[in-house]
């Protein structure tokens, strides 16, 4: 695993803890936030947007992914996962494979449940045998 140390894993929960604080959850109420750290150094904030349609909405790892790649990051060191659960957050397979695509198998993901305690997970843990660009011809 890439190395994280503890101050830094905290203060990301931290980070992502405010911004579940953001969410827009009028139909599940389940409110979830995420930090994604750059190797610029700087962190994007998510969090989860619902939709009427149910179908369009938007996780908070992702959020936080595209605002990060809009910016020019293409590159992460870490990501942090804050939401309303009593077990650890466990980002959902669409961001699994997102994440695949700019982040490396090793990268730590922090994963908080709603008292601030945390796991921390590889993002090949999460996703073992990733498809991505290698696979493509
Ligand atoms: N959700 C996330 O934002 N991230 C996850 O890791 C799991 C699920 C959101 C989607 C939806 O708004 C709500 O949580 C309930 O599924």
């Amino acid at each position: 695993m890439m190395e994280i140390h503890e101050y830094e894993a905290r203060r990301m929960v931290r980070m992502a803890e405010e911004a579940k604080t953001k969410a827009y959850v009028p139909y599940s109420n389940f409110h979830v936030g995420a930090c994604l750290k750059a190797d610029s150094g700087a962190y994007y904030l998510g969090c989860n947007i619902e939709n009427a349609a149910y179908g369009p909405t938007n996780c908070a790892e992702r959020t936080a992914t595209f605002k990060a790649v809009y910016e020019g990051e293409r590159k992460f060191e870490a990501l942090a996962v804050a939401w309303d659960g009593d077990d650890y957050a466990s980002p959902c397979g669409v961001c699994r494979q997102v994440l695949a695509e700019f982040c490396s198998p090793d990268m730590p993901v922090i994963c908080a449940n709603n008292k601030g305690e945390y796991a921390i997970r590889t993002l090949a843990e999460l996703l073992p045998f990733a498809f991505g660009k290698k696979d493509l011809k």
